[in-house]
């Protein structure tokens, strides 16, 4: 029975939580980079990097990544499995990326993109910071539909990703592979033949545009086999519109703090390459065993024939033509090293 990070405590029926035995760490380390001196492309590509990112990016090539996806601490006291990022005044975090933010986009393509995740604590700070070096494109706003509620305050229930680039009339930008499958509420007829939607799985839908405001993905929780026990991992279908959209096949996404590797194995999953940079062990691997376990399963949930689909529509994509078969419990992805 697989315990709760290396532990003794079980694991509830039904969490498919991913932990790493303290076996599997041993294995699992000497797969992880350490750099101490400039590094060639090759050495980093692919790589899980144990380090400290303000030391590492000054080792790291000019100009290689067609993505940057920046997820750093926010603005709240938050302990990291041991190491706490302590609440600061705005002025003092402003500083605190101010002191990254140049050199990580010195690592950035002529043509490439950011994206800069932030909380209503943080988002005016992290705006000021990039129309600093950057052109802004868009805020995205993700309802993460979980947070705690209180008792003189509305519910923060909303994250802004800041989307950001070198050259706002030179930047990738593919629409076409972040379309929406929304379902049809109204649905509109001409000479008695669906107008702009398709009966399909089970129901009408459309395809649509996506726009700036996300309420289709949720926070990973326990049941979802992409959860880890890191404290505020993103989820792999927001990585994947970001990826789809802002790197090209085969493009190369960095992630200066990896955290559990969604930024990662999110890129192996859709064919990208990628670099992720992490300062706690436990975390890297986490994502090392993630990133294994993507060589069996590339399935993104809430992605599924080159469409986003909403929440609670998984019946409905079971129906349609792809495999949408999820690893159980009983038919685990394999996690070996071989
Ligand atoms: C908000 S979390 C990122 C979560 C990640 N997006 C995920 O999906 O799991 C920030 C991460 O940055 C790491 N971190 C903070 N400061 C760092 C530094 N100077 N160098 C490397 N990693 C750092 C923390 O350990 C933490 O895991």
């Amino acid at each position: 029975m697989e315990n709760i990070n290396g532990g003794n405590r079980k694991k509830a029926p039904g969490n498919r939580t991913i932990n790493v035995s303290n076996e599997e760490k041993k294995t699992l380390r000497q797969t992880l980079t350490v750099i101490n001196c400039p590094q060639k492309l090759d050495n980093i590509i692919n790589r899980t990097i144990l380090g400290n990112t303000f030391q590492i990016i000054q080792y790291m090539p000019v100009a290689f990544a067609d993505l940057i996806f920046i997820d750093p601490p926010y603005n709240i006291t938050r302990d990291f499995n041991g190491v706490k990022f302590n609440k600061i005044s705005n002025e003092n975090y402003f500083k605190f990326v101010q002191a990254w933010l140049p050199q990580i986009i010195k690592l950035l393509k002529p043509n490439g993109s950011i994206y800069f995740c932030s909380d209503l604590h943080s988002t005016a700070v992290v705006q000021q910071a990039l129309q600093e070096h950057l052109h802004i494109i868009n805020r995205i706003t993700w309802q993460r539909d979980k947070g705690r509620g209180a008792k003189q305050n509305w519910k923060n229930n909303m994250e802004d990703i800041w989307f950001a680039v070198v050259n706002k009339k030179n930047y990738y930008f593919n629409v076409n592979a972040v379309k929406q499958k929304r379902q049809v509420f109204a649905p509109y007829t001409e000479n008695n033949k669906p107008k702009d939607w398709q009966m399909s799985d089970g129901g009408k839908f459309r395809i649509t545009h996506p726009s700036n405001f996300w309420d289709d993905i949720s926070i990973p929780y326990w049941s979802m086999s992409e959860n880890t026990p890191h404290p505020t991992q993103k989820p792999e279908k927001l990585l994947a519109k970001i990826i789809l959209a802002s790197c090209p096949e085969n493009g190369i996404v960095l992630d200066p703090f990896l955290g559990s590797g969604t930024t990662s194995v999110t890129a192996k999953k859709l064919g990208r390459l990628y670099v992720g940079i992490e300062m706690n062990e436990e975390y890297c691997c986490i994502s090392e065993k993630r990133l294994l376990n993507a060589n069996a399963n590339k399935t993104i949930q809430g992605y599924a024939d080159n469409v986003f689909w909403e929440r609670n529509t998984y019946n409905m994509q079971k129906k349609s033509g792809q495999n949408h078969k999820q690893p159980s419990r009983k038919n685990p992805i394999p996690t070996t090293l071989t």
